[in-house]
């Protein structure tokens, strides 16, 4: 396993060049699943999430490449059970489910594990199928999905959360396939879904309202191979933003999408930052000390739940006290300890951080617990006096392509090592 070691104290300086979007891309790929024609994807981002999606579509059955961000899939000859050690090691791999019961009329995949930013229950893609006709049962810890042919219905995917991202997915994909009109309400309104709508309707799927809470489907018989590209991943994009910020430095953000950021922007410009923005690039530095600020995470528009870790990294280090309500994931809150070790003072109520800002954080050993704590650990590492040693790197293997390197090239003193 391996580890990064952060020495703090470096400004970050110069330019960076924004990824592929992983959660754009999980599904478009799960999407080729849906034709038996080849398709070509670009700017896919190189990460353990993306190989193991590669894996699981070469374990159904279909040839697939991958090179210099380019992935190319046949799923000519597909079967419909995906395997259990392939399906546990990413929860994103439920979305091979409503393509392949969209398909093939039967789908066997294991349940996808809970994980550390809490349960994370599938009950809202299940109801979506089998309001769509689909018969479901769970047994030994597998959904077994069959629908001779899905029938267009109206689909309420509210929870208790608000809306869901793969399972707006879900159903958007098998509704393509699906006998008359399909209606999502309360739909995900994420970029990453409408990218997956864009790619569908190249394929020939007929579909409305992509990017609002209505989307409405009609299904076709055929959807034909195509080619396209994914657009960039804006939580990497908005942590290079607080890296900016954190290490007092000056970036120069390039390929980004700056109006998926919305969100992201004000609040950090309400914090002070000084943002200018030009066509798809971003700069981004404080000109003077940076101001205590509240955010609530809320699905898309509102400020994304995969960026509150980050922000309590930078806001352990901003004079004054910051509050940070968790509405999405109430549990995700395991970088506070972490934070804490580093010298970082914050109290947790239900699920509202309360930040009082230091001085300064102080180099610890570190133990990444998921994907965007693990971002933000790095984050203070860059700003604490002395060593930070961040354990258990895969995790952010899984979402940010060589972000070791990316750091070093603008000036991160980060060093990764075997443990
Ligand atoms: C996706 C993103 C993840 C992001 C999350 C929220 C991918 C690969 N992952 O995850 O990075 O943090 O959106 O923006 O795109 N819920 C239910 N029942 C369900 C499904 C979800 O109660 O059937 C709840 C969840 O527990 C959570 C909330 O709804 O509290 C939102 O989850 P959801 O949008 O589904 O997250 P994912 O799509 O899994």
């Amino acid at each position: 396993m391996d580890k990064f070691v952060v020495h703090g104290g470096n400004p970050l300086r110069g330019s960076l060049r924004i990824s592929g979007s992983k959660n754009s891309a999980l599904p478009i790929l799960a999407a080729t699943l849906l034709t038996p024609e080849p398709c070509i994807i670009h700017n896919v981002p190189n990460l353990s999430d993306i190989r193991y999606m590669l894996q699981i579509l070469q374990h159904l059955g279909a040839e697939v490449t991958f090179e210099n961000g380019t992935v190319r899939v046949c799923a000519a000859n597909i079967h419909s059970e995906t395997s259990y050690d392939l399906v546990r090691k990413m929860r994103a791999s439920i979305c091979v489910l409503g393509p392949l019961l969209a398909r093939l009329g039967r789908a066997t995949i294991s349940l996808p594990g809970g994980c550390v930013i809490g349960d994370r229950p599938i009950d809202l893609h299940l109801k979506g199928l089998e309001t769509l006709g689909a018969q479901i049962e769970v047994e030994e810890g597998n959904v077994i999905a069959s629908a001779p042919r899905l029938i267009g219905s109206e689909v309420f995917l509210g929870g208790k959360f608000g809306s869901t991202v793969l399972g707006t997915d879900n159903i958007m994909m098998a509704a393509t396939r699906a006998k008359g009109v399909t209606i999502i309400e309360s739909a995900a309104c994420e970029p990453e879904v409408r990218d997956l709508a864009e790619f569908l309707i190249k394929m020939g799927a007929k579909i409305q309202g992509q990017g609002t809470r209505r989307i409405e489907i009609e299904g076709v018989d055929f959807l034909r191979g195509v080619e396209h590209h994914v657009i960039p991943d804006r939580i990497e994009a908005g942590t290079f933003m607080v890296g900016a910020l954190i290490s007092g430095g000056d970036l120069r953000l390039t390929h980004l999408a700056p109006e998926h950021l919305g969100a992201v922007t004000n609040a950090l410009k309400q914090a002070g930052a000084e943002i200018k923005i030009e066509g798809n690039e971003m700069q981004i530095r404080a000109t003077g000390p940076l101001k205590s600020i509240e955010v609530i995470t809320e699905t898309y528009p509102g400020f994304p739940t995969d960026m509150q870790a980050q922000f309590c990294a930078l806001m352990s280090v901003v004079p004054g006290i910051s509050v940070i309500a968790e509405k999405v994931f109430p549990n995700r809150f395991m970088h506070l300890s972490e934070l804490k070790r580093m010298g970082a003072k914050i109290d947790l109520e239900g699920s509202t951080a309360i930040i009082h800002g230091v001085d300064h954080l102080g180099g610890a050993p570190v133990m990444a617990s998921d994907l965007r704590a693990s971002a933000a650990l790095v984050l203070a590492g860059l700003v604490a006096k002395g060593v930070t040693t961040v354990n258990r790197v895969y995790h952010i293997d899984r979402g940010y392509e060589k972000i070791d390197e990316k750091l070093r090239s603008v000036g991160a003193v980060i060093e990764r090592q075997k443990e």
